[in-house]
């Protein structure tokens, strides 16, 4: 099974009889898990109408560059960015030439030179056309910037003739697509993550807990899964989906959690703690649900073990990988907790009232002794990305 799971693939149809199997593409793109947009050349257009796109998409389809309504509500440039990769099926011919030129006199041309996601061709024409010098050499400068190709295959043509230039089927285009994301980075190495909050008992119907949603942990460990790592989750009770080819282990308590690790961290090469662990839990647990006979009511606390430390100081200890969450003066803190937990990297945001926590999109500071890296806002399956790339980077020094 392949998977695109929660990546935004931006889908340029240009104009080309193949643009009818465009319409299965959606189909297979959005069954592996993708939000799909659909942007339509004029030659396009004449082919297939935006209102199919829109019915399997889901989503408006992109015509117009200079349409002052279509740019307000989703423009050319936040569409670039919205990208993760951009796939161009059918790529016409008249297509493939605009792209070399780097010409932006509509909306997929532009798209294409605003974003810096990866763009795949699948090409479509007459063979005549694909064997055509100037096509070659467009496609040459194509793959030299990095484009990727996808095909053509061979065999009958709608023109009648035979030869180089069908376009691939949807469920390969799919299947190339979703290779895009497998860097196979990590590949042989095995990831340990903890996300979540953890719930801290109370009595049998209370805890102590926080805001984390997880998020954030999910996305790095889909990234190491997708980097081709083995990847073990350790998470505490959140509402997400497991990222697929991601094994889960669901825990409460931050002990919990702690010995899970502990029984999980000899065979892993990498440990990353994005977990929200509760730093104190009640000392004692009512047997029985708290009745409310005073007005006050004192809950001694207990340290809970520092899982992260604890990890960064085993004899064998992985790379370890800390999150900082500080409502003021990050860099300082994350810098202090760099050196008191002994880690080899933090990647630390502001948290508070709407930022971090529960939203999609984060920030990171990425600290290790050596070096410091901004990452900007972005979402936070592209963050995820980043740093499992600078993680397999510095694990590999
Ligand atoms: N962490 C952990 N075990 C704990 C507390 C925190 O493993 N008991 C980890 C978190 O997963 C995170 C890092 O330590 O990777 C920093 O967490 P944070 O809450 O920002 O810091 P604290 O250690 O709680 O320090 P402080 O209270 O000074 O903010």
């Amino acid at each position: 099974m392949i998977s695109l799971n929660n990546k935004h693939i931006l889908l340029g149809v240009s104009g080309s009889i193949a643009a009818y199997k465009s319409a299965e593409l959606v189909r297979r793109l959005k069954d592996a898990g993708a939000d799909v947009r659909v942007a339509l050349t004029k030659g396009g257009a004449e082919f297939i109408t935006p209102l199919t796109f829109q019915a399997l998409s889901g989503n408006p389809v992109h015509t117009n560059l200079l349409d002052t309504e279509a740019e307000a509500a989703m423009g050319h440039i936040a569409l670039a960015r919205w990208a993760d990769a951009i796939l161009v099926a059918p790529a016409s011919a008249n297509f493939i030439a605009r792209l070399a030129q780097g010409r932006a006199d509509d909306l997929l041309g532009a798209i294409c030179l605003a974003t810096d996601s990866t763009i795949a061709i699948a090409p479509a024409m007459n063979q005549q056309m694909w064997a055509n010098t100037a096509t070659q050499e467009n496609l040459q400068q194509l793959r030299q910037r990095g484009i990727l190709q996808f095909g053509p295959g061979e065999g009958d043509q709608a023109c009648g003739e035979t030869g180089p230039g069908r376009m691939l089927e949807a469920n390969q285009l799919a299947a190339h697509t979703a290779n895009i994301f497998e860097t196979g980075l990590l590949s042989g190495r095995t990831v340990l993550l903890i996300a979540g909050p953890t719930q801290e008992a109370i009595d049998p119907v209370r805890y102590l807990s926080n805001h984390s949603s997880g998020k954030m942990g999910y996305a790095i460990a889909q990234a190491a899964a997708e980097a081709g790592a083995k990847v073990i989750l350790i998470s505490g009770p959140t509402a997400l989906a497991t990222p697929p080819r991601v094994e889960r282990i669901n825990v409460r308590s931050a002990q919990q959690m702690f010995d899970t690790v502990m029984q999980h961290v000899a065979n892993s090469d990498i440990f990353i703690s994005t977990a929200a662990v509760a730093d104190y839990r009640p000392i004692n647990i009512a047997q029985q649900k708290i009745k409310k006979t005073k007005d006050t009511l004192t809950l001694e606390l207990q340290r809970n073990p520092d899982i992260l430390a604890a990890v960064a100081a085993l004899k064998n200890a992985p790379f370890t990988v800390g999150f900082a969450a500080e409502t003021e003066s990050l860099e300082q803190h994350a810098q202090e907790k760099l050196e008191r937990k002994g880690v080899d990297m933090i990647a630390a945001n502001l948290v508070g009232e709407g930022i971090a926590f529960e939203a999609d999109e984060n920030a990171l500071l990425v600290l290790t002794a050596e070096n410091k890296q901004q990452l900007a806002t972005a979402s936070k399956f592209m963050l995820g990305r980043q740093l499992i790339n600078i993680i397999a980077k510095q694990h590999h020094i």
